[in-house]
This record gives structure tokens, sequence and C-alpha cells, in this order.
């Protein structure tokens, strides 16, 4: 990358920036924008009101070393370590899988089977930076929501967002699936396990590199924990309560066969704004809710 001159403005910084990083980005001016806003701390809208204002020394020789980190394939939440979800800000790190759009739709999902007043318990196997959990719990502030995830690295990230998002009914719990619940039952459980089958040929490598790999892969056939979770959800949930799950966009159809032989009831899969089925739930038979 050409060094960035002391006298370089906005509007230079940015087109350098974006020409170097359009080799590998598939959005580099908005990554340019994005590293900028996060080095010097003003908005993309402040750059297109004022693309003449000089940026200081200090700043523009920063800017130079993250474009540099994303021209290298690190993403950018991962270089501003955070991440909007559902309209959260959230701290993200290496120890989490970077929260998806897609994933809202799980939220989406959970939120219409959870009523405003009902003081339910929820669980998020898998919770990562907390994105599922978080995003619920602050809609629906009388639900009490369970956090599970094996990754202690993960819980503690998850545990300053839920600081700083001042959320008092969130508990993070540690342990594979539902082992931390022992024998509590949840009136809904969501979850975005690892679903990725570990010779995908279609995983970018970047997020390989880049993402941890048990927040992706899982096994041979990128089931084994939808297995698990599909097989041991009846053990905890209520009746009339909610399983909600993202899946890979080429596993809806088998995710609906195994609720439905599991014996859920009201199996239905959800797309996401490209049209892919991304979402599956299935209800507990029981009372309804
Ligand atoms: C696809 S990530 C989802 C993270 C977050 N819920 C989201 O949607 O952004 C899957 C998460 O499952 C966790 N995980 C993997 N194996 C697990 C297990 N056996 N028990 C609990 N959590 C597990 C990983 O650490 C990771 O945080």
């Amino acid at each position: 990358m050409p060094a960035v001159k002391s006298s370089q403005t906005v509007s230079d910084a940015l087109h350098t920036a974006t020409m170097l990083l359009s080799r590998s980005s598939p959005s580099a001016r908005l990554d340019a924008e994005l590293l900028l806003e996060y080095v010097t701390g003003l908005s993309r809208t402040n750059f297109r009101a004022n693309p003449e204002r000089e940026l200081p020394v200090n700043a523009g020789w920063s800017f130079q070393q993250l474009v540099k980190r994303r021209a290298q394939g690190e993403p950018v939440a991962y270089i501003r370590q955070q991440q909007e979800f559902w309209s959260l800000l959230l701290e993200v790190s290496p120890a989490v899988l970077i929260p998806r759009p897609e994933t809202e739709l799980v939220v989406e999902r959970a939120l219409t089977h959870i009523n405003k007043e009902d003081p339910v318990r929820v669980a998020d196997l898998g919770t990562g930076s907390g994105a599922i959990a978080l995003a619920i719990a602050s809609d629906r502030p009388r639900a009490t929501v369970l956090a599970i995830d094996a990754s202690k690295d993960a819980l503690e990230l998850a545990s300053r967002n839920i600081g700083r998002l001042q959320l008092t009914n969130v508990s993070l719990l540690h342990g594979s699936w539902f082992a931390p619940l022992e024998a509590a039952r949840c009136d809904l459980i969501a979850s975005n396990p690892p679903y990725i089958a570990q010779d995908d040929p279609d995983l970018a490598p970047e997020v390989k590199r880049f993402e941890p790999g048990m927040a992706l892969i899982s096994g041979r056939t990128g089931f084994e924990a939808l297995d698990t979770i599909v097989r041991e959800a009846p053990a905890h949930l209520n009746d009339g309560g909610w399983l909600v799950l993202e899946h890979g966009w080429k596993q809806a159809e088998g995710v609906r066969q195994r609720l439905v032989r599991q014996g859920f009831v009201h199996v239905r899969s959800h797309a996401d704004l490209a049209g892919h089925e991304r979402v599956t739930e299935g209800q507990w038979p029981g009372a309804q809710r």
C-alpha cells in the first residue's frame, strides 16, 4: 500500500484504502469507511460531509496498519472488536463467531413464541458473544435467559457484553449443550450451533482461518451438534415449548426430518433475506403456548 502522507485527506485515505482492499474484499469501500471510523472516532456521515478534512498523522498511520490487516483477510469486526447485532453493539474477539445478520432470524422467530408479559425461561445453546441470548433478553425483560457455551473464553466475552448492556436477566453457564441445565426445563430453546462438515469445500478460507473451529465445524456431516440438540431438547422443554435452530442452507430438510422423528409438531423452516431456509423450529407437544 502506498504510504499514507501526513497531509492526506479523508477522501484520499478512503480512496487509497478502497483500491487496495478491492483486491480481496467485496465490500472494500465500506470496510475502509468502518476502519477509518474506528481510528478517528468520526462517523461515516461526517466523512461524506467533510471529505477534504485532513487526517492527523497518527490517525493516518493507524488507519494504514488496520487496512493492511484487512487486506490479509482479517474480518473488520475482529479489527474493530465490535459488531452490531439486533441493534445491540457487541464486543467480539477471535474467541467467538462474529454474529451474522441471518442469525437475527433466530431471534425474530424466538420472539414470536414469547409473550412480552410472560416470565418464561429461555436457553441459548452455544451463546458465543451472547448475540441471541442478549437480543432476546433485551426485547423480553421478563424472560430469564440462560446462555450456555463450552468455551470459557466465549463466556468471558459474553459476560462483558452483558455488563455493558446492563442486562440483569441473563445468566451464563459453562458446559456442553444441555449439561449445565441439569434437570431444568425451558419454555424456549434457541441455538445457532456449529453445523459445517469438517471437509466442506464451501467453507471460505478466511472464515476458517480467523473464526474459532469449535464455533463452525460439527463432525463429518455437519449434523453432529444439531443431532445432539434435537435428541436431548425434549428432556429440557416444557409442554408447548419451542426449539428454534439455525442451520446451513442445505440442511433445512434434514433438520425438519429430525424434529418430526423426535416427536416435535408444527415443524417449519424459515428463509433468510437471500431466500435460503436457514432456521427451523418445532414445538414440543402439550399445552399450546
Ligand atoms: C455458530 S457459534 C454461535 C455463536 C452465537 N450464538 C452466534 O449466533 O453468533 C456456535 C457456538 O457453539 C459453541 N459450542 C461448540 N460446541 C459446544 C458444546 N458442545 N456445548 C456448548 N457450546 C458449544 C461454540 O463455542 C460457539 O460459541
